[in-house]
């Protein structure tokens, strides 16, 4: 089973709709072929329209960086998925460590993310990882299971096959400090074995794993070349047209 790579920038609370297009110009001639390798930019709601308007026709897919898990109703300053499907948003990242830590996202809440993204026809992309007192405490592995089966309870075979799942380590985001591709290739792989167990085989080979936290245009390549990482999703190195049309590119 071949995985398609998929390299996403997570813009987190950067760029306005001027900068989006300016961007979105810049690198869109330039992207791969999306049956080679997947180029996806999450950005901030208020920046959504500008980008699926500036990205149409182009190799560019589009995703949130957040939505609720009801499609409408009386959640002040919420976002409907049910609307980021409508506008043609294709992913979005849930469960991310700034959520979970600056807004309390609990597994539960991501699982019920999870599961309305999945009803409305787009794709999820499950964040999990630990911190470095977890890591520190030999727990990782058991801290990231326990996120990634609280995650998917409840999800069907046919969607895991077609979710992402994101693994960063917090102490490697916006650090510079990147996990050596030996761990991350470790924990991805862990990933993967996890859902064998709660699914099957296929199920498992079928879902891409990417990693995030401080990937770069110089460290992409090496992390990619291991065989459970199947792309990346980027914060910092996304946001500059060069070294995101460098990341997607890593193939060249
Ligand atoms: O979602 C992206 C991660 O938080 C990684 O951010 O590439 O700036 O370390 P970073």
């Amino acid at each position: 089973m071949s995985r398609t790579p998929i390299i996403a920038g997570n813009w987190k609370l950067n760029m306005n709709p001027k900068e989006t297009v300016e961007f979105v110009n810049a690198v869109k001639d330039q992207l791969p072929d999306s049956s080679k390798v997947e180029s996806l930019i999450c950005a901030p709601a208020v920046d959504l329209d500008a980008l699926l308007k500036a990205a149409e026709g182009s190799n560019l897919h589009v995703g949130a960086e957040n939505c609720y898990w009801e499609n409408s109703g009386a959640f002040t300053g919420e976002t409907s998925p049910a609307v980021l499907k409508e506008m043609g948003v294709q992913y979005v990242i849930i469960g991310h460590s700034e959520r979970r830590g600056y807004f309390h996202e609990t597994d539960e809440d991501i699982n019920k993310k999870a599961k309305a993204i999945f009803a409305n026809g787009m794709t999820p992309i499950l964040c999990c990882g630990e911190s470095l007192e977890t890591r520190e405490a030999g727990k990782e592995n058991e801290w990231v299971v326990s996120q990634i089966k609280a995650g998917l309870e409840g999800l069907t075979s046919e969607q895991v096959s077609k979710l992402v799942i994101a693994y960063e380590p917090i102490w490697a985001i916006g650090t510079g400090k990147t996990a050596s591709s030996d761990q991350a290739e470790e924990m991805c792989k862990t990933i993967r074995e996890t859902v064998k167990d709660l699914y099957n085989e296929e199920t498992a080979e079928n879902v891409r794993i990417q990693y995030g936290g401080s990937v770069k245009p110089a460290n992409v390549k090496e992390l990619m070349a291991k065989p459970d990482i199947d792309g990346g999703l980027v914060g910092g190195a996304s946001l500059k047209p060069d070294s995101y049309l460098a990341l997607v590119n890593y193939q060249d």
